[in-house]
């Protein structure tokens, strides 16, 4: 089972994404446990401040080290990774969802408004996560990405475990092949006889040359000498 925990300031969005579907049934089942935590539950003063102006002037406003280190001190044991989702992290990919998936507890930090105080960064996350070269208003969106990700490759929560081992980027270098399901002719558009063969070797041999062509026509930059056969 995975526990995560969720550092935000706007709980209350994560409740449909994690409601429905495949995260909704992770949950239901025992393999996921998530956790929305309010960052101002941590704020101090009548106002709970979580943010404030940058040092040296500049535009924005700045997460404050203090409820972000104390809400992670009230969540966290030793076997915790710590995640803050921002930019300016390493650009998640499959192979990240795979390694977080073997995590026990994650919880992590959704960055917000322009930034987090730099000690944050320095002393309290083990790992800066991007999903892409963009800028999103918060992390949050970010977190639900991830979330979802890592949650597909639970132990149990999808019914076949082929449907993880074929698809796009399984690998890392090969894009799925093309598939098709009934009728065989739709709108003068005919589905490829060799589907039809019941032949499975030809079936698997058409599958990874597709694969592979429509893998070197859409991503050249994936590396090309592992994986393509
Ligand atoms: N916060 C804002 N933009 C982001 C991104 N692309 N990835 C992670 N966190 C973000």
């Amino acid at each position: 089972m995975l526990k995560v925990d969720i550092i935000t300031l706007f709980p209350d969005i994560f409740f449909g994404p994690f409601s429905e579907s495949i995260v909704a049934r992770a949950i239901d089942n025992g393999s996921l446990c998530v956790n929305t935590v309010d960052l101002r539950l941590f704020a101090e003063g009548k106002r709970r401040q979580v943010d404030d102006k940058p040092y040296g002037g500049g535009p924005g406003m700045l997460l404050m080290a203090e409820p972000v280190f104390k809400a992670v001190e009230a969540l966290s044991s030793k076997n915790s990774k710590i995640l803050l989702m921002t930019p300016q992290g390493r650009v998640f990919n499959q192979e990240m969802a795979g390694v977080l998936s073997n995590e026990k507890h994650l919880v992590i930090i959704c960055g917000h408004y322009e930034g987090v105080d730099e000690r944050i960064r320095e002393s309290l996350v083990d790992m800066e996560v991007s999903i892409g070269d963009y800028v999103l208003t918060s992390g949050n969106l970010p977190a639900m990405v991830l979330v979802d990700a890592v949650t597909r490759l639970l132990p149990g929560v999808l019914g076949s475990e082929t449907s993880v081992d074929e698809e796009s980027f399984s690998d890392s270098t090969l894009l799925e092949y093309p598939q098709y399901t009934r009728p065989e002719l739709y709108n003068g558009m005919k589905v490829p006889d060799v589907l039809l063969s019941g032949n499975h070797g030809e079936i698997a041999k058409w599958r990874l040359e597709t694969a592979k062509r429509r893998t070197a026509e859409r991503r050249p930059d994936l590396p090309a000498d592992r994986g393509r056969g």
